[in-house]
Order: structure tokens, then sequence, then C-alpha cells
């Protein structure tokens, strides 16, 4: 994760334009605020996720879409660490424009065959999964619950799903492995050359056969609902955090014995295609680029030998606020690639049919972010499996609502645009 950057503001009329917004306002709340502070603002995502604070569930089994378990998150977890993994950046319009972007695309269901049996079985460079679902990369998961990144990787085995592990994760590539039980692909950022080798080498090691190169990264990001949820808690971050790079990096295990004493060594601004390039040629593993957003950079990738892309704006522009929804962007990927290479997509993915229009679109599998991560801070390891399940199951219904037996049998022709 790039080392965030916050600025401090204080506005009322922000502060109500958030509150306007925020999933975790009673509907009735958000629609007075939005009047009073920003009628152009819609009151999102509330239209996709009506529900109150008060009578959340308090057991995965009652939890009816993933929704559900982003309040109990919001309840049990230190406002200043919900606030990070809820933030967007600036205004936050691609956090929206990820959910109303689904509204754009419309399911074609094909009626009279026969889906008595679903074959979800997705392929993804060279390893079988269960399903198209995958675990996106997310920094610092004991943020969210002391077990983190191994209750993901334990509910991950649980129904077989490729998971990602950010190499900002505050347990090990080996740790994970190991609890796994087999490979999980490894994301980092590609920062000063040697930072970047000493990584790929210790995941390599560890036995994980694809890097995840995080490309979005390298700017100042304004993460706006994090400042202020920062201040609306109580506790001393730098408490646990400590103020120095140094400090930063001493809770991320996958950069033990690395040195990174020059602040300058993790900036990733002055990175190009010479530094993918020189990634590539050094790698053994084979290589994806997450964060690709225009077919000119896709087509740049598979020309420059990447095996696989993901298109991804960091889960709602916490990079950009481009106003860009993947599945708007993915159309022209997935063209410019012209099956050279899977493409993965992420950002705003919550249910069944957003998983079945990207995979209908060309898409080889979808990253969850959030979700898994409302779950982990809910209930740990058993809201993070519950979550899953319920992608998987919304997944295949979806698939047998649109006459689908097998991943291959979704098609373009599936999905118009309105
Ligand atoms: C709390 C949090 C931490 C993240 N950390 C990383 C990271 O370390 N590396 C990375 O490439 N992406 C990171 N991401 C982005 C995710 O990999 C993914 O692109 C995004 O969460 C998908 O969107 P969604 O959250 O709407 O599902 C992070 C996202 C969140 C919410």
């Amino acid at each position: 994760m790039p080392l965030p950057q916050l600025k401090q503001t204080s506005s009322r009329r922000r502060l109500l334009q958030f509150l306007a917004a925020s999933t975790l306002f009673t509907q009735s709340g958000a629609r007075a605020f939005a009047q009073n502070a920003a009628p152009s603002k819609s009151p999102d995502p509330m239209s996709w996720a009506p529900r109150e604070l008060v009578n959340v569930i308090s057991d995965p089994k009652e939890a009816l879409d993933v929704f559900d378990f982003e309040p109990v998150a919001k309840k049990n977890l230190p406002q200043a660490h919900f606030g990070y993994m809820a933030t967007g950046i600036d205004d936050e319009v691609t956090l929206r424009a990820n959910r109303e972007g689904f509204l754009k695309f419309q399911l074609r269901p094909r009626r009279l065959v026969d889906v008595t049996t679903i074959n979800m079985t997705t392929e993804l460079l060279g390893t079988i999964f269960d399903s198209p679902i995958v675990i996106a990369p997310t920094g610092s998961n004991r943020a969210f619950h002391p077990n983190g990144e191994v209750a993901v990787t334990n509910a991950a085995r649980t129904g077989n799903h490729l998971q990602i592990l950010s190499s900002g994760a505050t347990t090990s590539i080996e740790e994970v492995i190991a609890a796994r039980g087999a490979p999980v692909w490894f994301q980092l950022y590609p920062r000063k050359w040697e930072i970047t080798e000493a990584l790929l080498k210790r995941a390599e090691r560890a036995g994980s056969l694809v890097a995840v190169v995080t490309v979005d990264g390298g700017a100042f990001t304004n993460w706006e609902t994090l400042a202020r949820l920062r201040r609306s808690d109580t506790r001393n971050c730098e408490d646990c955090h400590g103020r120095s790079t140094r400090d930063y990096v001493a809770r991320r295990p996958n950069f033990d014995g690395i040195d990174i004493s020059d602040p300058a060594s993790l900036n990733i601004a002055h990175l190009t295609w010479d530094s993918i390039k020189r990634l590539r040629d050094n790698a053994k593993m084979k290589i994806a680029l997450k964060g690709i957003l225009t077919h000119e950079d896709a087509a740049l990738a598979a020309d420059n030998g990447i095996d696989a892309i993901i298109v991804s704006n960091h889960g709602g522009g916490r990079v950009v606020d481009s106003g860009r929804a993947t599945i708007e962007i993915l159309p022209e990927i997935v063209e410019a690639v012209g099956g050279r290479i899977p493409v993965l997509v992420d950002s705003g993915f919550r249910r069944g049919t957003d998983i079945i229009k990207a995979l209908a679109m060309g898409a080889q599998a979808v990253c969850i972010g959030r979700p898994y991560l409302w779950g982990l801070g809910a209930f740990g390891q058993p809201g993070v499996e519950r979550v899953l399940e319920i992608l998987r199951n919304e997944t295949r219904a979806v698939m047998q609502q649109v006459g689908a037996r097998s991943i291959k049998d979704l098609t373009p022709t599936m999905v118009q645009r309105t």
C-alpha cells in the first residue's frame, strides 16, 4: 500500500457531504444531510445497501448479503482503522462510480438451458481454482482482526480461492503460504531496484508463482474519509504506528532484512515501462500488472511480456478520483489485449450479478477487497468465510439464472449496455 499522505481540512460542508455519502448513515439521516449539504451528491451507496447502524447481524450466518458485515466492522474497529479501509480519495466520485457502473449494464438471460449442475472452476496462470472470485491484496489485515492475513488465508483455502497477498501485509509470505498449504500470489510496488529485487527473491523462495506489480501508486493521495475518522479516534496513532518509514515497515514482515533506511528508496513516482521490463527480465515468477485503466497501457503490457492484467482503480479511486468505473473500462482493455493474456478486474464488486457481468464481458476473474475486510473486522475468519460463501452462492445462482453451465458459457452476448 502506498504510504498515506493526509491533508488536514476542517470544512463543515465537506463533513456533511461525507456523512451524506456514508454507507453507514441511516437512510433518513443520509437524506436529511444530503438535502442540507450537498444536493448534487446522491446518498450513495444507500440505494444498494439500505441499513442502519442498529440491529446489525450478530452471527455471520444471519447475513443476507456482503453489505451486512460493514456496520458490524464499523462498530468493532477503531475508527481510524475503519477509515483506512473505507476511504476513497478527494470527493470519492470513483467510489460511487464503481457501483453505479454496474447499473449501466444489464444481463440477457438465455432460457431452456440445463443448469442443474454449475461448474465455476477457473484456471488462472496454470492453477485451477473452484471459482473466479479472488482475494485482492490489502495491507495491514491485523488492523481489522488479530488473526489478520492468516484468518483470510484460512477462509480462502476453505473455498479454494486464489489469494493475492500484499507486500504491506502484517503477516509474512512464508507464514501465509504455510497456512494455505499452497502458493499465493505476491503483490508488490516496484520501488528502488534493490528493494524490488529483494521482495521478488523472497517471494520466489517462499514458493509464490506470480508477482502482482501494482503500478497505480506514487502520487499524493488525499484520503479525506480516513483523515476525518482518524480525528474521531481517541487513541494516539503514533503509539502503535510510530512516525518514521522505518516504523512503518517494522510492522510489515515481508520487508525484514531489506534496507529501507533511505525514505527516497520507497518512492515510486519515477517508475516507467523500463522499470517493468527490468523486473520482467529478472523475475522467475510470472508477472501481473495491477492498476491498468486504459487500452493503451493494456496493449503495452501484453506487448512487453506481462502475463496478466488486473483492471483496478484501487477500490474506488484510492489513488485518483478519475470518475471511471472499472466495469466501464473493462471492454476497452479486453479488446486491446485480444485474448493474449488473462484480464482480471476489481473495484466495487459486491454481488454475483456484478461478477457475472465482468466475466461475460471477458474478464477471467474478479478480485474482492473491502467485502472480505468487512467480514474480517466483523467476525474474523468465520466472517471472511461467509462473505466468500455469499459471493460464491450469488455467482452460482446468477449463472443458473442466465443459463450458463460453466464460466466459458458466459459470453458478451449475455450483457448489454444502456
Ligand atoms: C484497506 C485496503 C488496503 C489495500 N491495500 C492494497 C495493497 O497493499 N496493494 C494493492 O495493490 N492494493 C491494495 N488495495 C486495493 C485492493 O487490492 C483492491 O484493488 C480494492 O480493494 C478492490 O476494490 P473493493 O475494495 O471495492 O473491492 C487495498 C484496498 C483496501 C480497501
